[in-house]
């Protein structure tokens, strides 16, 4: 999309009327378009969404899973994505041409993929290949823009999601000798953590300073990590961790890995929304759980498992704002407007971006 269009397009206002409709007239009126529309509308949602969303939800998923459902359908003429603005770019590059994705609000970013643009990433880009040579294949967090999608995928890397950020960074030192991470420092970090790559062999790549910052030597690092992170999952900290483990030392930690290195590292457990979900399910009735991620995700988990303890890491924290954006009305604004053949809030790759974005992707969906 053009950055007028775009901007044109960030400007659509929730007209006033959807504001004064009630929850239940809201639920109502979703609930009979999603009927009409039939198989014609694909509603996929992140686990983050609110529940007065995800009640309307055809699948929900962790990034990784919505990525491959959306290829997977074939039916919809209409995807309304009940994500962030990244998941719905990337459901429109893996999707065909006509099929047409929306997202409810435009205004739905992620502050993470904001973190990394195309001007920063070329000039750190050619900062690297002068200090290292041809010794770098650049992996980025689904969490980024299109643009830097096909950035990397122009340079023979892939995109990487929590799910398979160990998988991915595996394949990729079988290309190469050393990979640039983007655009998330700690799932970047942890991961390579995890496959035994010592902290002395990671540098960070600061693209506000045009610096790269390191402990160890030039010639070992191995993997350079981009100075971005989730605001979102910054907020659990070690302090959390202390605090509970001194008060209810038989309470499991469970976090998500875009928290920081050293909350990962003192947790019982860490892994994507999926593996979250999927060892809360497991877990025994009765056992007690504190877990490090986005509030909504947290909540539902309490609802579902009443048998289980389950509390937040930090008590504090605040649900993903970007995230939250949307809502009953904006759902219905969008579906509404389909039925009365206008489309609004259409996510669209240029497609000279999603040509090469579209390699990274794949490279990713056929790896793992
Ligand atoms: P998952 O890949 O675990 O769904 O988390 C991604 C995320 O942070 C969504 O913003
Ligand atoms: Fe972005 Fe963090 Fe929100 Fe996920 S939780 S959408 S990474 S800001």
């Amino acid at each position: 999309m053009q950055t007028l269009d775009f901007l044109k397009q960030m400007d659509q206002q929730l007209p006033a009327y959807y504001r004064q409709l009630s929850d239940k007239e809201m639920m109502d009126k979703i609930a009979w378009i999603k009927e009409e529309l039939g198989p014609k509308l694909y509603i996929p949602g992140h686990h983050y969404q609110k529940d007065e969303v995800i009640q309307f939800a055809d699948d929900t998923g962790d990034s990784l899973q919505l990525a491959r459902l959306a290829k997977q359908n074939k039916e919809a003429t209409y995807i309304v994505f009940c994500g962030v603005h990244f998941m719905a770019e990337t459901a429109d590059m893996l999707t065909t041409d006509d099929q047409i994705v929306i997202l409810p609000d435009m205004k739905a970013g992620c502050s993470m993929a904001d973190m990394a643009n195309m001007e920063q990433t070329r000039h750190c880009w050619n900062e690297l290949q002068q200090l290292f040579g041809d010794t770098i294949i650049p992996l980025t967090y689904v969490n980024s823009t299109a643009e830097i999608k096909a950035f990397v995928g122009k340079n023979d890397g892939a995109t990487v999601t929590s799910s398979n950020a160990k998988e991915m960074v595996r394949w990729a030192f079988t290309q190469k000798k050393r990979i640039l991470f983007l655009p998330d420092q700690h799932l970047g970090r942890n991961t390579a953590f995890d496959l035994n790559i010592p902290l002395d062999a990671m540098a960070v790549w600061d693209p506000i300073n045009n610096q790269l910052n390191r402990k160890g030597k030039l010639e070992d690092v191995q993997v350079i990590l981009w100075k971005g992170h989730c605001s979102v999952h910054e907020n659990f900290t070690t302090n959390n961790i202390t605090h509970l483990r001194e008060k209810e030392p038989d309470r499991k930690i469970i976090v998500h890995p875009e928290c920081k290195w050293e909350v990962v590292q003192q947790s019982d457990y860490a892994g994507s929304t999926k593996y979250i979900i999927e060892t809360i399910h497991a877990a025994r009735s009765g056992s007690k759980w504190a877990i490090g991620t986005e509030m909504n995700l947290v909540k539902r988990l309490m609802k579902q498992y009443p048998d289980k303890d389950i509390i937040s890491l930090n008590p504090h924290m605040c649900p993903c704002l970007t995230m939250n954006r949307i809502d009953l009305a904006h759902l219905l604004w969008s579906l509404e407007s389909l039925k009365q053949g206008k489309i609004i809030n259409r996510i669209q790759v240029d497609s000279t971006i999603s040509k090469f974005a579209n390699k990274a992707l794949e490279k990713m969906l056929t790896t793992v």
